[in-house]
C-alpha cells in the first residue's frame, strides 16, 4: 500500500504517524509518502532529536518517502547525502528507508508513476535568516524546471499521481490563505494544463481539503491512494 500525508515538520506534527490505527497496518511493503515540509533536516546539524525521530522513521515497518517543502535545510538535504536512482528517478538518501525524491522526477511505486516537484515559498521570509531558517533553494531552479519538462515530456505527459508541496496558482487562490503567486506555483498551473493525472497530493496550507475533486491538500489526514473517497470538496 502506498499511504500520504502533509506536512511532519520535524517533531512538531509527526503526532500522527504515531497513531494506532496506522502503526497497527502498516507492512514491510508499505510506502508513506510526506508532502513536504519534512523538517527532520533542518538544523545545522544531526541533533538528538532529528536522530531521533529518524530512527523512528528508519525502524517503522514501512519506506518513508518525502518531497521537500519550504521548511527543510536544502544545504545539508544537498550535501551530506548521497543521491541514489530508485524506482526511475533521482533521490536522496537519508537513512537505508528514508528518501529525499527529489525535483522533477518521476518514480515508479508498485507500478504507479508519481511525478514529485518539491518547494515552495516561505510568506514568513522576512522574519527568517538565511542558511538558518531560510534557504533560496526552497523555490526550484532553471536546472529543475527544465528537468521536470525533459521527465514529462519521456512520458507523454501521463502520469499516475502528482506529487508536490505547493498547488498551482488557480487553485491556490481558492484557499483562506496563501494566495500570493511564484514561479513554482505559476509553473505547476502550465504544466495542470497539460498533464495526464488522476490525482494531485500537495501539503503546505496546513488543512484538509480536496478542490475539484482531485487535488487532495493534506495535513493530518493520512490516506492510502487506493482508498481514498474524494467528496469533500470546499466549493
Ligand atoms: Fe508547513
Amino acid at each position: 500500500m502506498i499511504y500520504i500525508t502533509g506536512d511532519l515538520h520535524g517533531d512538531i506534527d509527526i503526532a500522527k504517524l504515531l497513531d494506532e490505527n496506522f502503526m497497527q497496518h502498516v507492512t514491510a511493503d508499505d510506502y508513506v509518502i510526506i508532502c513536504g515540509d519534512f523538517g527532520l533536516i533542518w538544523k545545522t546539524y544531526e541533533d538528538e532529536t532529528e536522530k531521533e525521530w529518524l530512527d523512528f522513521l528508519e525502524e517503522a515497518p514501512y519506506t518513508t518517502l518525502f518531497i521537500d517543502g519550504n521548511h527543510e535545510n536544502f544545504y545539508r538535504l544537498y550535501h551530506d547525502y548521497p543521491t541514489v536512482f530508485i524506482n526511475g528517478g533521482l533521490a536522496h538518501q537519508i537513512r537505508p528507508s528514508i528518501y529525499h525524491l527529489m525535483r522533477g522526477q518521476i518514480f515508479t511505486i508498485e507500478h504507479k508513476t508519481f511525478f514529485t516537484m518539491g518547494g515552495a515559498t516561505s510568506i514568513d521570509r522576512f522574519l527568517r535568516i538565511e542558511g538558518k531558517s531560510w534557504w533560496a533553494r526552497e523555490l526550484p531552479n532553471e536546472t529543475e524546471y527544465k528537468q521536470a519538462l525533459i521527465n514529462l515530456m519521456k512520458h507523454h505527459n501521463h502520469v499516475d499521481y502528482v506529487l508536490t508541496h505547493c498547488l498551482p496558482t488557480s487553485l491556490q487562490s481558492r484557499l483562506p490563505k496563501y494566495t500570493l503567486p511564484d514561479d513554482l506555483t505559476e509553473f505547476l498551473e502550465r504544466i495542470s494544463h497539460i498533464l495526464h493525472f488522476k490525482k494531485w497530493y500537495c501539503g503546505h496550507y496546513h488543512l484538509d481539503t480536496t478542490l475539484e475533486g482531485r487535488y487532495r491538500v493534506l495535513y493530518n489526514d493520512i490516506i492510502s491512494i487506493e482508498n481514498e473517497i474524494y467528496t469533500d470538496d470546499i466549493e
